[in-house]
């Protein structure tokens, strides 16, 4: 079928498919209005969904969740979902099953345990930073996903509900995912926590009628100037909780809403990581010509008494702590930065295109190094900054 006739086949079945027939115990089905490509996509009988209850080891102790998908083998992109308080329950299996109905790999987590490492009940995205313990969980739980052979591993997103959206940023935070999504989160602009988002989408879904809703308009401000690619919605005559099924009225709209957001986001942000790389560059603030030629790149950022002079003596032993990793982290993000600003320009010899897939591969060596370091795996780390050695060569070779 050409694309065209596809379209048409999509409109007529959106406009002419009958009501899909309701299952008993789907939240979504009744109570939540569910956008119309869901109920689309159900009624059409697509690949099975397949759960498992699986555990994830971590260094902190193992850990419980939920893995939907379709039932094939087919590589799909994934979502970690977090829950608040309300735990691993029916309605958190629902997100996860209604997410893998539109093609991801969802892994709904039981919630981390309570520990010392923040004050009861008075926890935010801030002080899950300095919670390693919760953080070391959920990296594995990524990690997890991004080992499998039947996930993208550049292709994962978060989403997480009250406590466990502030769970989800402090991760995105602290771990590279193509998107975070928080519902009833608590609004904090902490610089640290901010830095660390750079360059992860953020949706944030708020009740118009809670305490974070008087202010968003600073937490818009504060990410507009922390130049983090951000949607933040905020419904009317809803309390927190909304998106949870046992909510009245009006929470099934608002809540139809939310979700709504949630699919389109990742559909955006995660689905087609690759494609919105280039338009996320040119959201992020008033078309700017480069300042710095390839010439000053190479010199402060590839030569060895630059960044990548750094990286490599960081790593000739193995990072004994946090703040030597961090370094390492820091040094390879910058690069891979870098390399993202090399494709601003036209090679001195050689096409384009070639060029593009030189600064990209580039990029994705530095990429490995970053993640490597978030999860201080020195053998990966050492062997991607090799191979990152290994395509300056390379380059040259084509381009200079
Ligand atoms: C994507 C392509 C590409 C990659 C990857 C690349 N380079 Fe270059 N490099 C160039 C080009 C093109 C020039 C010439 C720039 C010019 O003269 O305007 C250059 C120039 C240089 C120069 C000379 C700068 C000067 O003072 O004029 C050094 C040093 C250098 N590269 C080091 C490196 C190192 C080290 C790496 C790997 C860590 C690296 N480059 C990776 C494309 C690349």
């Amino acid at each position: 079928m050409n694309a065209q006739g596809m379209m048409t086949a999509i409109l007529f079945a959106i406009l002419f498919v009958p009501e899909a027939p309701a299952q008993a115990g789907r939240p979504s089905d009744s109570k939540h209005p569910m956008p119309l490509f869901l109920d689309l996509f159900r009624s059409n009988q697509r690949p099975t969904t397949a759960t498992t209850d699986i555990t994830v080891n971590t260094a902190v102790g193992s850990m419980r969740g939920y893995l939907a998908r379709q039932d094939t083998a087919e590589r799909l992109p994934a979502i970690l979902l977090i829950p608040g308080e309300e735990g691993l329950n029916d309605w958190m299996k629902d997100n996860a099953r209604d997410l893998a109905g539109i093609g991801y790999a969802a892994l709904a987590l039981e919630p981390a345990p309570r520990n010392a490492g923040h004050a009861r009940g008075k926890s935010d995205a801030a002080a899950f930073l300095a919670d390693e313990p919760t953080l070391a969980r959920l990296a594995a739980a990524v990690r997890w996903l991004r080992r499998r052979p039947d996930v993208f591993p550049d292709r994962i997103g978060v989403v997480g509900w009250s406590m466990g959206a502030d769970q989800a940023l402090a991760l995105a935070a602290t771990t590279p995912l193509q998107a975070c999504a928080i519902c009833d989160a608590s609004v904090v602009t902490d610089s640290a926590l901010f830095a660390g988002l750079r360059g992860t989408p953020l949706l944030g879904i708020f009740a118009g009628k809670s305490a974070a809703a008087g202010r968003l308009p600073n937490f818009e401000k504060a990410l507009t100037e922390a130049q983090i690619a951000h949607r933040i919605r905020s419904y009317a005559g809803v309390s927190p909780g909304f998106m949870t099924p046992d909510q009245a009225t009006p929470g099934p709209e608002a809540a139809g809403k939310g979700y709504f957001e949630i699919y389109e986001f990742f559909a955006k942000f995660v689905e087609d990581a690759d494609i919105i790389a280039d338009t996320r560059l040119s959201r992020s603030g008033p078309a700017h010509e480069p300042v710095a030629a390839i010439a000053d790149i190479m010199r402060s950022v590839n030569q060895a008494t630059g960044v990548h002079g750094d990286l490599l003596k960081s790593l000739q032993e193995e990072p004994a702590d946090r703040p030597q990793w961090q370094r390492v982290r820091a040094d390879a993000a910058l690069i891979a930065e870098a390399a993202q600003l090399l494709e601003k320009h036209d090679p001195p010899k050689g096409k384009h295109e070639p060029w593009l897939e030189q600064c990209r591969a580039f990029a994705l060596s530095a990429k490995a190094v970053v993640a490597a370091a978030d999860r201080r795996d020195y053998p990966t780390a050492l062997r991607s900054a090799t191979a990152l050695k290994a395509r300056c060569a390379a380059c040259h070779d084509r381009h200079r």
